[in-house]
């Protein structure tokens, strides 16, 4: 239990409450793959902050007469009631009372919405726990003062109870989230800006590329699972602590080389815990594998300097310089849609974390 984000003295308001953050997803550089309880990384990560794929998320909180036992709450996303959505926000809700004690006193009205299509891969639990969290916090922070600071941590620490990565898209352009050698002020309960970045990768693109849209077969909470057992576990988290540590004078310095060849194996590292875990799984698909191989020749045939990386599922996200954004267009459009589903991709950018909207 992490006393220093417990609510203090937050007693409940008279009136209902009303607010609205949305939060982008992230993609990880360096991931995240293994876990232990509360929610705790084996490995630091780091990851861009997206700006275009993002949850909006409204929240009225209502007062109650009687405190209830767990925390009371609707949910509409995309205008429809959701039970399936409700066990992992009950869960959610299970976790952060200890640390919003006050949250009993309320009825909760959660209305959300993503800007991408639910379930396609983009790391829709990531984008939607960050804008959750920040709409608890901003209730707390009108119960109780709360410095800037303590308001942002907290919404991470939040987040991460949620979803492991959604820790990470609290703010931007870069985030490191577990603690690390390199980086003086990381911690495992939330994550942190990583600052002295070149400006190149403030402004970088990212195109997701929707491989398969389909419900992933699966879940990452399985596959951090699997490994707690797994045979190279251990050389795996070591492997994403030296690729931190190799990457941030590389995004200092902005080399290029250096990034996409740790920014590929990370993603193909990943992918080969899940296909050396028990039971092993493969979650890329042929068309994964096409779209890589043309990344590639593409890359040889003009130098640019574009590469590829992976989440936990079939997409592909294409990460390239801004200054290329016309000649990739026209590549993604000419040469790796057709390895989409319904030729359909989004288009993103790195971006800067939470917002009221
Ligand atoms: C492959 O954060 O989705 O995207 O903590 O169980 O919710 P839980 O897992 P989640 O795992 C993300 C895994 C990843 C890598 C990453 O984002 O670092």
């Amino acid at each position: 239990m992490e006393q220093r984000f417990v609510a203090k003295n937050a007693l409940p308001l008279k009136d209902s409450f009303t607010t609205r953050w949305q939060a982008p997803s992230n993609i990880a550089l360096v991931k995240y793959w293994g876990k232990t309880a509360p929610q705790l990384p084996k490995n630091a990560s780091l990851s861009f902050t997206l700006s275009n794929a993002v949850t909006q998320t409204q929240v009225e909180f209502a007062p109650l007469e009687n405190p209830s036992k767990s925390v009371s709450f609707t949910i509409l996303f995309e205008g429809e009631e959701k039970p399936s959505f409700r066990p992992k926000l009950e869960t959610f809700f299970a976790n952060i009372l200890p640390y919003q004690p006050f949250l009993t006193h309320y009825q909760l009205a959660i209305t959300s919405q993503n800007t991408f299509p639910h379930s396609s891969g983009i790391a829709s639990s990531a984008s939607s726990m960050a804008a959750l969290a920040a709409c608890l916090v901003d209730l707390e922070a009108q119960l109780s003062s709360l410095t800037e600071e303590n308001k942002i941590n907290k919404i991470s620490f939040l987040a991460r109870l949620g979803s492991g990565s959604a820790c990470r898209s609290t703010q931007g352009p870069l985030m490191a989230w577990g603690t690390h050698t390199a980086i003086a002020n990381a911690s495992d309960l939330w994550a942190v800006p990583v600052s002295d970045i070149h400006p190149v990768f403030t402004d970088y693109c990212d195109t997701i590329l929707l491989i398969d849209k389909g419900q992933k077969k699966v879940s990452s909470t399985l596959g951090h699972k699997l490994m707690h057992q797994h045979p190279y576990a251990e050389q795996r988290f070591a492997k994403a602590n030296a690729h931190l540590s190799e990457l941030l004078p590389i995004l200092q310095q902005g080399n290029f080389e250096a990034f996409i060849s740790i920014v590929e194996k990370e993603a193909l590292h990943l992918h080969a815990m899940m296909m050396t875990s028990d039971p092993y799984f493969i979650l890329m698909q042929p068309n994964t594998l096409s779209v890589i191989n043309n990344i590639w020749a593409f890359r040889k045939e003009t130098s640019i300097p574009v590469c590829f990386t992976l989440d936990a599922g079939a997409n592909v996200h294409v990460l390239y310089p801004n200054e290329f954004d016309a000649q990739l267009k026209q590549f993604i459009e000419g040469e790796l849609l057709q390895y989409c589903e319904n030729r359909q991709c989004v288009h993103d950018k790195v971006g800067t974390g939470i917002k009221k909207y």
